[in-house]
């Protein structure tokens, strides 16, 4: 009997360790043999730990599992979910980038193999570095830590460069509140962002990649240290790359708890050791990058997200998705839901079928209120806007952004006039202090936010004006987005912020 448990933080939060360890004690005591094997997650955390037996008919699901179920799951007496494949939440999804995440041991190379791993990269090793950057420009595959810049296009600049030594940089300092795409397929799946990370390196040129990973995601970094490890001994990695005579080389940098630092000029100084300032724009990153040589600096699914393109082609990738949104998105469901997790689709569902249907509504049963869409810099979306199709211009179109795709759910107890205190005061707290629009400007929004709270009307123009500020005077995304969840919650929600009702009588 196989037995799949998963090793995923969010399960281990929820008791996986316990339920695995009392899966071992009780088959001991009745001398039944049983395989058990830790995987990731498959990302529906309400039933997590989620438990799969395979008594040689396939897999079913149970869950949540608790330690106290296991002698009836034993037994075959716990009732169960049945395959999870044909839960509604999993049926629903396109999994192309998160295919093999729950589904294998993240560690087992063989198995990575045996569900399509490598094929992308064994066909990457017969096209020069212009055909790769080509397919992944054919693809549409566009930045998914949140600008949204054309992929291949940014490889391509990297490509171009004239440089002895060039560098791939993955962006794993997942700071956005609600996000945590990047954390699972790390843990449940980090050869595929091995693999994709050298393909980047054979597209453009360079030979030694580094992983910046937070150091709040300490089950990660164990999980992507000890993959690199054994791509190293199977010859994924290092000098001869499956025997082809490429070389790439990669380790993992962890970053010091800056939410800034997620920024790529901000990482770059952070991972050579400086403080983690904003540097200017220009010089890009892409000419002068890590140690000042050409850079690819990517987010986890940007990368993650490339095996997946070369081993099905980048126009079948392509076929997903809509308008210039090619693909599928991991999104991340977070906040008062019933039904939270990461659901990967294709870009174009409306908002309102992810919140109502997918994630069932609130947890609490109250009306939903505002959902905020793409990290604390993200804007506030009302239900009135709920039709808006989760697409980069689509978003762009409706004052927001989508970001790293993470959405969080209120209900109508939320005092949005908070939310957007809590915005600046998060601006002010995690600002870099380079640029003066956002330093001072974000600790100002909190005392004019004051002022309204007390009900002084006068400071909503002030507001406003202290927005298109930090808009467009900001250096960086910090300051620069920090608007958006405040104009937004001011805009839709004008009741919470008392003083502009009064103002408005
Ligand atoms: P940006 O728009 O300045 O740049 C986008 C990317 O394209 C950068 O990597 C830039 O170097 C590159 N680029 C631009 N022109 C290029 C060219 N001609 N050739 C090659 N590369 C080129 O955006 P920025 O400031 O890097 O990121 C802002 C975004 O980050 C926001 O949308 C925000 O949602 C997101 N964000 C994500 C977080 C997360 O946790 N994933 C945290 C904070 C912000
Ligand atoms: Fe630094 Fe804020 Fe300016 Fe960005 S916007 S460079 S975080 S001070």
């Amino acid at each position: 009997m196989k037995i799949y448990v998963p090793r995923d933080s969010a399960a281990k939060a929820l008791g996986a360790d316990a339920v695995a360890v009392a899966l071992q004690v009780e088959a001991d005591k009745r001398g039944l043999e049983i395989e058990l094997i830790r995987t990731g997650t498959r990302g529906m955390i309400w039933l997590e730990p989620l438990v799969e037996v395979d008594r040689g008919t396939g897999r079913e699901g149970f869950g949540p599992v608790a330690p106290s179920d296991v002698p009836a799951l034993l037994d075959g007496t716990l009732a169960g979910l049945g395959p999870v494949e044909e839960i509604p939440f999993f049926a629903r999804q396109t999994r192309l980038t998160f295919a093999r995440c729950g589904l294998i041991d993240p560690l087992n190379l063989t198995e990575y193999e045996a569900h399509g791993g490598l094929a992308g990269l064994r066909r990457a090793l017969g096209l020069s570095g212009e055909a790769i950057v080509d397919e992944v420009k054919l693809s549409g595959l566009r930045g998914r830590g949140g600008a949204g810049f054309p992929t291949g296009i940014k490889w391509d600049t990297v490509r171009m460069a004239k440089a002895d030594r060039k560098y791939i940089v993955c962006n794993a300092d997942e700071g956005d509140s609600g996000t945590f795409a990047d954390r699972m397929i790390i843990e449940g799946d980090p050869f595929c962002l091995i693999e994709g990370m050298i393909i980047a390196g054979l597209g453009t040129g360079a030979t030694k990649g580094f992983v910046y990973l937070r150091s709040e995601y300490p089950d990660a970094i164990a999980v992507m240290g000890e993959a690199i490890e054994i791509a190293y001994r199977a010859g994924v990695l290092g000098g001869d790359v499956l025997g082809s005579g490429s070389a790439f080389d990669l380790e993992v940098r962890v970053g010091a708890g800056a939410y800034v630092c997620g920024e790529e000029t901000s990482l770059l100084n952070s991972l050579e050791g400086k403080r983690g300032v904003v540097r200017a724009k220009p010089p890009l990153p892409a000419l002068e990058g890590a140690f000042g040589h050409p850079t690819v600096v990517n987010n986890v699914l940007s990368l993650a997200t490339v095996p997946v393109i070369f081993e099905k082609g980048a126009a079948a990738y392509a076929d997903f998705g809509m308008g210039r949104s090619k693909g599928t998105m991991p999104i991340q469901i977070a906040g008062n839901v019933k039904y939270g997790g990461l659901f990967e689709t294709a870009f174009g569902l409306p908002l309102g079928d992810l919140v109502n249907e997918i994630a069932g509504g609130t947890a609490s049963g109250r009306p939903v209120k505002a959902v905020q869409v793409g990290g604390p810099l993200g804007a506030y979306f009302a239900p009135s806007q709920f039709d808006t199709p989760f697409g980069y211009e689509e978003f762009d179109g409706a004052g927001g952004l989508i970001g790293h795709a993470g959405i969080v759910v209120f209900d109508d107890s939320a005092d949005m006039l908070k939310m957007a205190r809590f915005a600046m005061e998060f601006c002010a707290v995690e600002s870099c202090g380079k640029c003066t629009p956002c330093r001072i400007g974000a600790v100002r929004g909190v005392e004019t936010i004051d002022r309204i709270a007390q009900g002084d009307a006068a400071a909503v123009p002030l507001l406003t004006d202290l927005c298109e500020t930090m808009k467009e005077g900001s250096l960086c995304a910090l300051g620069g987005f920090t608007p958006y969840p405040v104009m937004s919650a001011l805009t839709l929600f004008p009741d919470d912020f008392a003083a502009t009702k009064e103002a408005a009588e």
